[in-house]
């Protein structure tokens, strides 16, 4: 059996912070008291004097070797899982995406294989990307025999993922019917071909169209649209990566009225701005081609304005980095054909802490209820995971508060050749993190022999 005895630190719950000891036995916590002692000759103490200790986060949002035509995202779920580490990361949400006509739980299997190299644990949102006389029953058996909770849509992406109207309110009715969660991705997919046929059309193929060709109006329409069915179909939605302060204010307005609309944004939303598209320079502008578009900082403003009044429930990264050469390059004469995304696992909690709790924008409590408890519960993992305490399991970060970054694609464990936060200081970082019971992370260093990541069967929330 294997023992490790954190002492002295600061753990921090949705509601507090308090000094404590910390016992792990195996894969779990076994007690939290204060001056615990123990005779087992192999335990391994860690001085957590002046840490604050937290639940090992759980990134709801990733995208590993996701295939596109210019090849996967450059993050495999091993490459990726290192990443998650190094910031803190121990659970991650990934997605199946059918091909159209592909039965769910075909794809389902086929992705559990390649998600087995995970070093963490992973669980996967199911897509409905098409609809059959089927689907429902794989709906179905998704949640019951396998655990999944949640089913992702795209409202955009129209001629590869996304949906019909008429599908979505397909996927509401199943998804309320077995207590499920429906996601979505919020862009009115018809809007954006227009307008980026119509720029290319007219010659204007460099990387700034792509910010002009998704504005604002393209989300917050989708946004609408996604709380309004959910209103009459009477089914629980989670909006992905919003964006912009209109989506803010009809989700808000949907919350207050009693439905169970959650929302979720990202780092880069909150500290990124679309000036960086002045730049005229393809490799300079190309890693910040992501979906939605950045935005400017009255946007911003609303979003921090929102985490700290809890309408926005979580903070995931949405990783899916593609390296410039040879991948985001195929799209250097057609902004169109750039693969959308960006990497940002291993720097959500270092960048959220250091530009919000360190700035006073949000709290401590907030800060592990964004990025482990709430993602916890929203998904179906609080029995198991996103707090601390005893029996459940050991995901655990130390967390240096003074520990400093400059953030850099010459030194990130992130398999990319750029990070769209390149140069940014973060003071708040990782020292030890512990996953399933294993000592993950310790001196910078990930432990890669000795982990292994598992399968997460989700629970329904009822
Ligand atoms: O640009 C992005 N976000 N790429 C990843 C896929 C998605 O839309 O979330
Ligand atoms: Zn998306
Ligand atoms: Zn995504």
């Amino acid at each position: 059996m294997s023992e490790i005895l954190i002492k002295n630190g600061n753990i921090v719950t949705s509601n507090n912070v308090y000094k404590s000891d910390i016992l792990i036995k195996d894969s779990k916590i076994e007690l939290i008291d204060i001056n615990i002692k123990t005779n087992s000759p192999n335990v391994k103490i860690i001085d957590a004097q002046s840490m604050y200790v937290l639940p090992g986060a759980i990134d709801p949002h990733v995208h590993m070797e996701l295939p596109t035509p210019a090849g996967n995202s450059s993050d495999d779920f091993r490459t990726g899982s290192i990443a998650a580490l190094a910031g803190g990361t121990t659970s991650i949400i990934d997605f199946v995406t059918p091909s159209k006509g592909q039965s769910f739980i075909e794809a389902l299997n086929l992705r559990k294989k390649e998600a087995e190299k995970s070093l963490i644990d992973y669980g996967f949102h199911m897509s409905p990307t098409w609809w059959g006389k089927n689907s429902a029953n794989e709906m179905k058996k998704c949640v019951i025999e396998e655990g999944i909770t949640s089913f992702k849509t795209y409202l955009a992406y129209k001629k590869v993922v996304g949906i019909s109207d008429e599908i979505l309110i397909n996927v509401m009715k199943t998804a309320k019917d077995l207590n499920a969660l429906v996601t979505l991705h919020c862009e009115n997919g018809d809007i954006v071909d227009f307008l980026k046929n119509k720029f290319i059309s007219e010659g204007k193929t460099q990387t700034k169209y792509h910010v002009l060709s998704r504005p604002p109006e393209v989300e917050s329409e989708a946004v609408n649209r996604a709380t309004t069915f959910a209103k009459l179909v009477g089914c629980p939605i989670y909006i992905v990566h919003v964006s912009t302060k209109q989506s803010i204010d009809i989700i808000k307005k949907a919350q207050e009225s009693g439905q169970k609309v959650y929302a979720e944004t990202c780092p880069h939303y909150l500290l990124l701005d679309k000036n960086i598209f002045n730049k005229n320079d393809f490799s300079q502008t190309a890693p910040y081609v992501l979906s939605p578009a950045l935005r400017t900082k009255e946007h911003r403003n609303k979003l921090w304005n929102a985490l700290s009044n809890n309408i926005i429930n979580t903070v995931a990264s949405d990783h899916c980095p593609f390296n410039v050469i040879g991948q985001k390059d195929v799209g250097i004469n057609d902004f169109t054909k750039i693969p959308n995304g960006a990497g940002g696992v291993e720097h959500r909690l270092s960048l959220l802490y250091t530009y919000g709790v360190s700035a006073n924008l949000i709290t401590i409590n907030q800060f592990v209820d964004l990025i482990a408890t709430n993602p916890a519960k929203i998904f179906g993992l609080s029995h198991r995971k996103g707090k601390i305490a005893k029996g459940m399991d050991a995901d655990i970060v130390i967390w240096n508060p003074d520990k400093e970054e400059i953030i850099s694609a010459k030194t990130h464990k992130q398999n990319c050749d750029s990070n769209i936060f390149e140069n940014y200081k973060v003071k708040g970082m990782p020292e030890i993190v512990i996953a399933n019971g294993k000592i993950a992370l310790e001196n910078d260093t990930v432990n890669v022999n000795d982990l292994k990541g598992n399968y997460l069967f989700r629970k329904v929330q009822k």
